[in-house]
């Protein structure tokens, strides 16, 4: 058996790589015709940002706290990502309002009806040092993703998001932070979730106009807790079979932590990010909160 390479296992699609395992062009344009309401709303995170989290906190917040609500289907059916082949056998048009959806895309390839019916946006991003050490774990994991190969390699391939799936972090980011105003989009991060949960969970109902006591608020924030999240079957991947996702390895909720990074780059590594860093994002002005 060869090592499968990103020509067997990725297709560039409007310049960025997607695994061709659950990418495929039909599922693909399903989401270019995909026509949004108002009411829904959409997290938008680049990988290993904090997408399932967010796809346990908004549902929770939308019920008024109800368990049931993350806890009878599995995230990706819960709040399933647009781009993959599973979203057009969701009947997703016969979905009660509001409807909760997830993308990796980057913001230039979202859809004709994102730009004109402008659904609310949970945008959230977490320090590159951070998503690169999750998702060099995580590539090593799944078998639809290409090997990461040497640490040195896979910083490599993330620091010029050539050969890693989703395209350039740094791209992505700026790319949604630049997005048009009119546009209703929450952005926050990972490292705000974690430094401050119960805060984040009210801002963010009050960003969906849902008003909660602060009891069901802390309920929420509590059953999104990492060691308790790794604890609900539906959250957790562990019903992915282990041909394609070996957690034996390392598990999908893997640290729940900020500044693991520390714990894997080399001084010399983490100052080249740093430096890439400062380069690829010296014209945005966010105030990213993380070190
Ligand atoms: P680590 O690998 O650093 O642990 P995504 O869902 O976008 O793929 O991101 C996965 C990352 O989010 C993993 O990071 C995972 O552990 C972390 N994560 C998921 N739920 C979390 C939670 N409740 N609290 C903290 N981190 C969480």
């Amino acid at each position: 058996l060869g090592t499968m390479t990103e020509a067997d296992l990725y297709t560039l699609y409007k310049g960025v790589y997607v695994p061709n395992g659950v990418h495929t062009p039909e599922s693909l344009k399903y989401y270019e015709e995909f026509t949004f309401r108002p009411d829904d709303v959409v997290i938008v995170t680049y990988p290993k940002s904090g997408t399932t989290w967010m796809q346990e906190i908004l549902p929770l917040i939308l019920s008024g706290g109800d368990p049931a609500s993350v806890e009878t289907l599995p995230n990706w059916d819960r709040v399933p990502w647009l781009e993959e082949t599973r979203a057009s056998s969701l009947k997703l048009e016969e979905r009660p309002s509001p409807r909760l959806f997830t993308t990796h895309f980057h913001y230039n390839m979202m859809p004709p009806s994102f730009f004109q019916v402008k659904p609310k946006v949970v945008y959230v991003m977490r320090n590159p040092k951070d998503v690169f050490t999750s998702a060099f774990h995580y590539y090593n994991i799944s078998s639809f993703l290409v090997k990461p190969g040497s640490q040195s390699e896979f910083l490599q391939k993330f620091l010029t998001g050539k050969a890693v799936i989703f395209g350039s972090w740094f791209d992505h980011v700026k790319g949604w932070l630049n997005a048009k105003e009119e546009l209703q989009i929450m952005y926050i991060s990972y490292e705000e979730m974690i430094k401050d949960l119960n805060d984040s969970v009210s801002r963010i109902a009050q960003f969906l106009g849902k008003s909660l006591e602060p009891d069901v608020l802390k309920k929420i924030a509590d059953k999104c807790l990492f060691k308790n999240m790794k604890n609900n079957p539906m959250s957790n991947y562990s019903v992915v079979p282990q041909e394609f996702m070996d957690q034996t390895k390392t598990q999908f909720l893997r640290k729940g932590v900020a500044g693991d990074w520390r714990n894997l780059l080399t001084p010399e590594e983490a100052q080249h990010f740093d430096a890439v860093f400062k380069e690829k994002m010296k014209d945005v002005n966010y105030k990213f909160n993380w070190d």
